[in-house]
């Protein structure tokens, strides 16, 4: 990846768009894994410790043979310690990373390829760490994602995430670098999913694809046309997929492309304030990453319905197109509510409410997710549909909590 592309952005003037990766998709997809690894040397493949006795791992591992250097479950957080562990057993890189999983096992393998090409993990591309150099002396390893969850969008997103093995706290960054160079989307991954999950991941990438319609400045044609084809899809797919017979595979094949390309999308510009409070929030519930997006979900597209519902018009026509007679939302309002609909209909959403009933009326909480939604000057003041105040902060955060503790 060109160095340059790491420190340019898109402003409301001049626009940049970038994705590295090639993406396949499909059923059988999961196979052209065998054409990609066919002449390489040495692989490290780090998966979910669910699939350890999948028929898929058992044909990959003895295909590999000795070729094969790791081979690492993930259970749980990734952490950078775990990473530290394994980067100190070996000298150099492997020539290809295989990573099979969800966001926790992608983030894995990116936190793993960070060390290796620069060294270490935390705060990779941002503050005074943008535009940093990868280290000369190492060749970047190919990384191959297969996601077995629709949802963060890992393989295709410049970010990362990690979490401290003690503190608990976040490590992140961000470089393309990090992106999966070959992407494989087989919906036989998503074939035992529950319910919870699909919802989860649809919703996370939902967001994604969404904040990326309200930056003000970042936004850019592409990405618009992918957020609104994507959300469009989601919404479609997601009541086929949730319905779990045969005939949703290519319901779930819909979600996983959805997930990867709101990575894309997201990528080009950047989260707003609906995961930055869901990360605050996270650090004091054991709600999911989807989960807090709920809860502020509803507040957000309140607040900025009267400024954006009027230019998402060809989203509402997509919708009003695409979904059966009756059933599509034809505003920011109506939208929110449907995912909450959604959930409830699948008695996916107890755990948010049990959550913010224990939290709702704890300042020293509110005000640290305050803190850090203020904090993020560049949504706050730039991006944001509207200018967000200290009193619309508070007044969306309080307004969030108790719309589901009620
Ligand atoms: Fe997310």
């Amino acid at each position: 990846v060109d160095k340059k592309i790491e420190t340019y952005f898109s402003t409301s003037q001049k626009k940049r768009f970038f994705f590295p990766g090639k993406i396949l998709w499909g059923e059988g997809s999961r196979s052209e894994i065998f054409s990609i690894l066919g002449e390489v040397g040495s692989v490290d493949l780090i998966y979910d410790s669910c699939f350890s006795e999948s028929d898929y791992l058992n044909s990959v591992i003895p295909y590999l043979g000795s070729r094969l250097r790791l081979s690492c479950p993930v259970v749980g957080s990734p952490s950078p310690q775990a990473v530290r562990r394994i980067i100190s057993t070996f000298s150099h890189p492997p020539e290809v990373v295989v990573a099979l999983g969800g966001g926790s096992t992608l983030d894995f393998a990116k936190g793993l390829i960070a060390s290796w090409i620069y060294g270490d993990i935390a705060g990779i591309g941002v503050g005074n760490r943008r535009g940093i150099s990868t280290i000369d002396s190492v060749s970047r390893p190919t990384f191959v994602a297969l996601p077995t969850t629709a949802g963060s969008g890992a393989e295709s997103s410049r970010y990362y995430v990690l979490y401290d093995e003690h503190t608990k706290s976040k490590v992140h960054g961000k470089s393309w670098e990090l992106v999966a160079d070959w992407i494989l989307l087989d919906q036989s991954f998503l074939v035992n999913a529950s319910p919870k999950l699909l919802l989860a991941g649809a919703l996370d990438a939902f967001v994604h694809f969404l904040e990326t319609l309200f930056c003000r400045g970042e936004r850019s044609w592409i990405g618009e046309s992918i957020a609104m084809d994507g959300i469009t899809r989601i919404l479609r797919a997601l009541p086929i997929a949730l319905q779990g017979r045969r005939e949703s595979d290519s319901a779930q094949l819909q979600l996983l492309y959805c997930a990867t390309l709101a990575g894309v999308a997201i990528s080009n510009t950047r989260t707003g304030h609906i995961h930055e409070a869901g990360g605050a929030l996270r650090e004091h519930t054991n709600l999911s990453h989807a989960e807090t997006l709920l809860v502020f979900l509803h507040s957000a597209c309140e607040d900025y319905a009267p400024y954006v519902d009027s230019e998402f018009g060809s989203l509402w026509s997509s919708l009003a197109r695409e979904m059966p007679a009756g059933s599509a939302p034809s505003g920011l309002i109506e939208l929110a509510e449907w995912w909450e609909q959604i959930f409830r209909k699948f008695d996916a959403s107890e755990s948010v409410v049990s959550a913010t009933r224990a939290i709702s009326n704890d300042d020293t909480i509110r005000e640290k997710i305050f803190l850090r939604v203020r904090d993020d000057r560049v949504w706050v003041e730039k991006e944001s549909p509207l200018l967000l105040s200290d009193e619309v902060i508070q007044q969306f955060i309080i307004k969030s909590l108790h719309r589901w503790a009620m």
